[in-house]
């Protein structure tokens, strides 16, 4: 129909397949167990029915769950093609099946056999892991209901399909009914179930966008897929706090857990170079040293870059007008270039500082103070403000063998490390920047 016989308005009616009836016949939205109430009850008079996290046997998973996997919940797991989804899933499997967890794999993008002998070459062939190559979700859903496995994984929800939708496997409308029918199994059969979404780095893919409001929890898989650094944090968690993170290396043995990330990421810190600072970071409940490092450049013709890699632009221009503003250091004519080193994301507003001090450092022939970490959030008027967890951060960096931190004036005096308290970004600087003792020298070739 051209025209909505109701509104009278034309061009307005979408067509939309109709979907086959779930076992089960849950809701989908996420209304576990509590789908018999007809009339308001009472909040306090309810039973809590909430099942309990079963640890996976992946310590740093089961940290970013808040302990571990929750019966019936539906959770997406999504991440660039090659970052390491499968192997992730593959390893949880297989320590699931270490804590007698059985599990059924779906693997709908590669072949049992190149999963089987993956999982031998990681040694993680175990009894209780069944694999299944059916891709289509009916199929899927009533193997889910018969066999009940404690975990149930789909690689990738962009490749199975329901047989009643019309449009190919990885469409908005295929991608939403074979979530919503995976669901219900995972509701009426009690397996808990993780799918797995292809995200591009602009996360356009249509597919694990739309699943977020369908799913309980949704984990990010990031990284560099050039560095072997793996970041896998909770963005969405209705059972525990969200802002978790854990890290892996992928190694050629699959992923290995690091339970020391700083270690890591500070090893390859050169001393005394300009334009290095290392800020005391928080990662959801756990505290990491993350060194920031900036590159100032002279900009010729053109207007000036900025760039920003695991730091926000926009917050990157702010410090910039801050320090152009308030402590009158000018970049209007200069690329800058600000990193947080390791693939880390620093949403912290307390990583301003440390922008600030290395792109000053950059600038200038001076640099951060080699035992000095930096935590503080700058304001428009160029005044240091406080952040949270100050005494966890600085706890960290002590235990890491940081002499001196340069905070915002007030803080919380913690032991072992001594506190340089400042009231503005320019006191700040000067008191966490030092002449270089030899300006490095650059040798052109030829001179
Ligand atoms: P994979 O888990 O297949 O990624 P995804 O499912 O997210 O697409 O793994 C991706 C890459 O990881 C693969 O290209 C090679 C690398 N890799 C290793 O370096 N070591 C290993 O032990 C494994 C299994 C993979
Ligand atoms: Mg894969």
């Amino acid at each position: 129909m051209g025209r909505c016989p109701q509104c009278q308005s034309w061009n307005s009616l979408v067509e939309e397949a109709r979907l086959p009836a779930p076992p089960g016949r849950g809701v989908a939205s996420g209304a576990r167990s509590v789908r018999a109430a007809s009339g308001p009850v009472k909040l306090v008079g309810l039973a809590s029915t909430g099942a309990q996290p079963v640890p996976t046997g992946l310590g740093e998973l089961d940290r970013v769950l808040g302990g571990g996997i929750i019966p019936s919940s539906v959770t997406l797991l999504a991440g660039e093609p090659g970052i390491g989804k499968s192997t992730l899933v593959l390893q949880t499997l297989a320590a699931c099946a270490r804590k007698g967890v059985t599990s059924l794999l779906v693997c709908a993008e590669e072949a049992p056999e190149q999963v089987h002998r993956r999982a031998i070459r990681l040694g993680l062939l175990e009894e209780g892991m069944w694999i299944t190559s059916a891709s289509d979700v009916e199929s899927v859903a009533s193997t889910v209901c018969e066999m009940r496995p404690g975990v149930t994984v789909v690689d990738s929800i962009q490749t199975v399909s329901v047989s009643d939708v019309a449009s190919p496997a990885g469409s908005v409308a295929q991608v939403r009914a074979a979530s919503q029918l995976l669901a219900d199994s995972a509701r009426s059969s009690g397996s808990a179930m993780v799918l797995i979404g292809h995200v591009t780095k602009d996360g356009s893919i249509a597919g694990p966008r739309i699943l977020e409001h369908l799913v309980d929890t949704v984990l990010s898989f990031e990284g560099d897929r050039s560095q072997s650094f793996r970041i896998l944090r909770a963005v969405k968690h209705r059972f525990g706090a969200v802002g978790e993170m854990a890290m892996w290396e992928m190694t050629a043995s699959g992923l290995a857990e690091v339970r020391d990330p700083a270690r890591m990421i500070l090893a390859d810190r050169q001393p005394g170079l300009p334009g290095s600072a290392i800020f005391a970071s928080m990662e959801g409940q756990r505290p990491m040293l993350v060194e920031v490092q900036a590159l100032v450049a002279r900009n010729f013709g053109g207007s000036a870059r900025r760039s920003a890699s695991g730091y926000d632009q926009g917050r990157l221009a702010q410090v910039l007008a801050v320090l152009q503003a308030r402590v009158g250091l000018n970049l209007g004519n200069e690329d800058v270039y600000v990193s947080a080193v390791g693939g880390v994301r620093l949403d912290d507003p307390g990583a301003d500082l440390a922008v600030a001090m290395a792109v000053t450092s950059a600038s200038t022939t001076r640099v951060v103070d080699q035992g000095l970490v930096v935590v503080g959030e700058i304001g428009l008027g160029g005044e240091l403000r406080s952040v949270a967890n100050m005494s966890t951060r600085l706890a960290e960096a002590a235990r890491h063998g940081f002499a001196r931190a340069t905070v915002p004036r007030g803080t919380e005096r913690v032991q072992g490390i001594a506190m340089q308290p400042a009231v503005t970004l320019g006191e700040a600087l000067h008191a966490g920047l030092r002449h270089a003792s030899a300006p490095p020298r650059l040798r052109v070739l030829g001179a």
